[in-house]
């Protein structure tokens, strides 16, 4: 997620379409239900006029008032000159979702410049980022201090992918649990309580790095985002993964997050929903 290079500008232009659009939607949103409340407010009476006049009195200002760190997030987009590692259509994927389930509880494993748009398009949610570099962190935080983020340490590499792909197969590692307690090796502990105790609407895995052999891979995060979302205690949970047309993204979103789960690939993004399964014992992991 970090900078790799800049995209062509007219990426740049449609990403910050996309998100003006969504601004306008917000905005549009918040002006409606304003108006709904002013109207319910004055029901009993039916004179049109007199709705119209509480409309124009009861709203202050404010109303239709850019929020702050909205305001922020556009003007940082508008002059950076580097985007975001994911493109204009993956993004896509994960901002529809968004556009239906925010305001949510939104988990992103990895800290970089998305990050502002992803809290930007969750506004008034909770966004919580998951970074393994303590350095970057500190510098995204000096930068977005609205931004909450917590420093992770995964000690798996991307060259012991294979084995860990055999030791999730043991059976403790299907049993469906709250990650702190699992017995499975690929469970992962040490996260902040906030992390294992809230429930995700979403869950964006593009971290840790994994581009090289000694990097740490993304096999535990994938893995316990799944178990985060089978262990919710109901409804269901969008997990996306990217960078899937690398090996340990491919193989281990398929296997731990189902094939039967996906519903999409957009290019390297993938997206899966998952059910939960808490209190069905006879749910299977995947699919059958
Ligand atoms: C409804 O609004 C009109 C115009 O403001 C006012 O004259 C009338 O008394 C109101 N009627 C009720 C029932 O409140
Ligand atoms: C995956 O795609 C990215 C971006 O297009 C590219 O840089 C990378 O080399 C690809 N990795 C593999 C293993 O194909």
């Amino acid at each position: 997620m970090k900078p790799k290079g800049t995209y062509p500008i007219n990426h740049k232009f449609l990403l910050l379409g996309i998100f003006l659009a969504f601004l306008v939607i917000f905005i549009l949103r918040s002006s409606f239900s304003s108006s709904n409340e002013v109207s319910s407010s004055v029901s009993q009476n039916s004179s049109l006029k007199a709705s119209s006049e509480a409309k124009a009195s009861d709203c202050s200002p404010t109303c239709s008032k850019i929020p702050n760190p909205l305001a922020q997030a556009l003007i940082h987009y508008t002059t950076s000159t580097i985007t975001p590692q994911q493109t204009v259509k993956e993004i896509s994927v994960t901002a529809r979702v968004l556009k239906k389930k925010s305001p949510c509880n939104f988990l992103v494993f990895g800290l970089g410049h998305d990050s502002l748009m992803w809290s930007s398009l969750n506004y008034g949610g909770r966004t919580i980022f998951l970074e393994e570099d303590e350095a970057w962190i500190e510098q995204i935080k000096k930068r977005f201090p609205m931004l909450e983020s917590y420093h992770v340490s995964y000690d798996s590499k991307v060259n012991q992918a294979d084995n860990l792909m055999e030791a999730g197969k043991v059976p403790e590692c299907m049993v469906v649990s709250d990650p702190r307690y699992s017995m499975c090796q690929l469970a992962l502990k040490g996260l902040p309580d906030e992390v294992y105790d809230r429930q995700w609407d979403l869950i964006m895995v593009d971290a840790p790095t994994g581009y090289y052999e000694e990097a740490p891979g993304r096999m535990t995060a994938i893995y316990t985002a799944g178990m985060m979302a089978r262990n919710r205690k109901e409804g269901e949970t969008d997990v996306f993964v990217h960078d899937v047309n690398r090996s340990v993204e491919d193989k281990f979103s398929k296997e731990f997050l189902c094939e039967g789960y996906m519903k999409k690939q957009e290019n390297r993004l993938r997206h899966f929903i998952i059910p939960s399964h808490t209190g069905e014992s006879s749910m299977p992991f995947c699919p059958v």
